[in-house]
């Protein structure tokens, strides 16, 4: 679901303690697979576990922005699950679907040369496949080559060869963008990291997420999970 058709839950102006029933009411509110945008001048981590406290299960937790001055959180009402406890492939896949749904909106703004919204949408992008990259390296992959006593040479190896092609491609559309350039070579990148996401995703979600899946138990995944939101 993209931004626009969610509700902007600005809270700056609310006093402290109303706050988080405040935003607790308006979630219940939502019907499954629509979100609220947080928006806060401060990191609302302490929120995040009270959702995982309160909520198991039943959230995805997005951050759009990260500081210095608004912190914006998309929180967005899963289906409602069969099980409160989460695992690896629901959690990752998810997050691949949403970036790719960044993503798209992002192009369809560079082909009608809107540059200002495009540098603006590009943005959330780059924080979330950023974050999805740190939440596989810091947290998924050691957990991987822990279980399979697969390290060099092994599927997470190359997966770490093809988040260095991606960053770096990443870095250098932003570098386009800031120089306000031209439609063109913006998106030739973008085709370029299109190809490589798609190929790469497509493997993590064959073997990697699958196979973490099963060598780990219910709660153990679901911890993962956990710590992967927070990060
Ligand atoms: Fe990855
Ligand atoms: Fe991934």
């Amino acid at each position: 679901m993209s931004v626009k058709d969610t509700d902007l839950l600005d809270v700056r102006n609310i006093v402290p303690r109303d706050r988080h029933p405040l935003i607790f009411k308006t979630f219940d509110s939502l019907q499954q697979g629509e979100s609220l945008v947080l928006m806060n001048d401060h990191d609302p981590r302490p929120l995040l576990y009270q959702f995982q406290m309160e909520r198991p299960g039943r959230f995805e937790w997005s951050p759009l922005e990260q500081g210095p001055e608004i912190w914006r959180i998309e929180i967005a009402k899963r289906a409602e699950a069969q099980n409160d406890k989460r695992t690896i492939a629901d959690y990752l896949e998810w997050d691949h679907d949403r970036l790719d749904g960044i993503f798209a909106a992002f192009l369809n703004l560079v082909r009608s040369s809107e540059t200002r919204a495009s540098a603006e949408a590009f943005h959330p992008f780059r924080l979330g496949l950023l974050r999805h990259i740190r939440m596989e390296e810091e947290l998924l992959f050691p957990t991987f080559e822990e279980k399979t006593g697969m390290g060099d040479g092994g599927p997470t190896y190359v997966m770490r060869l093809e988040h260095d092609q991606i960053k770096g491609t990443l870095a250098a559309i932003t570098g386009l963008l800031d120089g306000e350039t031209q439609a063109d070579p913006v998106l030739r990148q973008a085709e370029q990291l299109t190809s490589v996401l798609t190929d790469h995703n497509n493997k993590e979600e064959q073997i990697l997420y699958p196979w973490t899946d099963q060598a780990l138990g219910e709660t153990s995944r679901d911890e993962l999970v956990r710590k992967m939101q927070a990060i």
